[in-house]
């Protein structure tokens, strides 16, 4: 197994000063002295706080990565209200794309999805695309898949070690090039139990990663 990604799905929480307090807890992160080749820390905030953190990374030289929770299916251009891959490009490396929030509240299609991941892979970004169980098909050029079975989604009942890790395991034998993490009600006393089975190549974390110690546990138990 490569490194394990330990991804924090802030999800639409978090104004600008619920955000310092998080980044100020956050920065304990160094304590863990991470090895970069072991386990890399992805935090994905809303759009209006991805500058926020991309300098508060920066200044104060905190060793996790940052990702944007969705993208325009667009390129730019006249669309109001979308924010696309080139502006998300200059503060996050990563896109999640797919959530079944988005696919469900957003009426995002199958084929909107493939425009957004075109669009990612077009400016650079490195996609995490969700699926809701094994039979959601996986767009082109994707490498990190997050498999999230909607039952599971903040309700504190995961889906066992053992089910994720033979989900993971039948998306790997169609596409043996993908990563493949958990999601759904991922915490720190539950986070190794699914990072130890060997399909299972990291984690993403919503309303856990809401409290900056506990997403920091779980960094440290995965
Ligand atoms: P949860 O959410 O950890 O709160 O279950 C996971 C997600 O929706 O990404």
């Amino acid at each position: 197994m490569g490194k394990l990604l330990i991804v924090a799905n802030l999800k639409s929480y978090k104004n600008e000063n619920e955000a310092k307090n998080w980044l100020e807890n956050f920065k304990k992160i160094s304590e863990l002295n991470l090895d970069p080749a072991q386990k890399e820390a992805i935090v994905c905030p809303s759009f209006t706080q991805l500058f926020s953190f991309f300098s508060y990374f920066s200044s104060n030289n905190i060793n996790a990565s940052l990702g944007a929770q969705n993208v325009s299916p667009f390129d730019e251009g006249a669309y109001t209200g979308e924010v696309n891959a080139k502006q998300v490009k200059d503060f996050a490396a990563y896109v999640l794309i797919g959530h079944s929030e988005r696919r469900n509240n957003f009426k995002e299609t199958e084929e909107m999805l493939v425009q957004k991941v075109d669009m990612a892979l077009r400016y650079g970004l490195t996609p995490i695309f969700l699926v809701q169980g094994k039979e959601t098909p996986i767009p082109e050029g994707v490498k990190i898949v997050a498999y999230e079975p909607v039952f599971a989604i903040g309700t504190g009942n995961p889906d066992t070690p053992e089910s994720a890790d033979t989900v993971a395991g039948v998306i790997k034998t169609a596409r043996v090039d993908l990563s493949v993490l958990y999601g759904g009600s991922v915490k720190s006393t539950n986070v190794k139990s699914f990072t130890e089975k060997s399909n299972i190549d990291g984690v993403l974390v919503g309303g856990a990663s809401l409290d900056a110690e506990e997403f920091i546990k779980i960094i440290q138990n995965a």
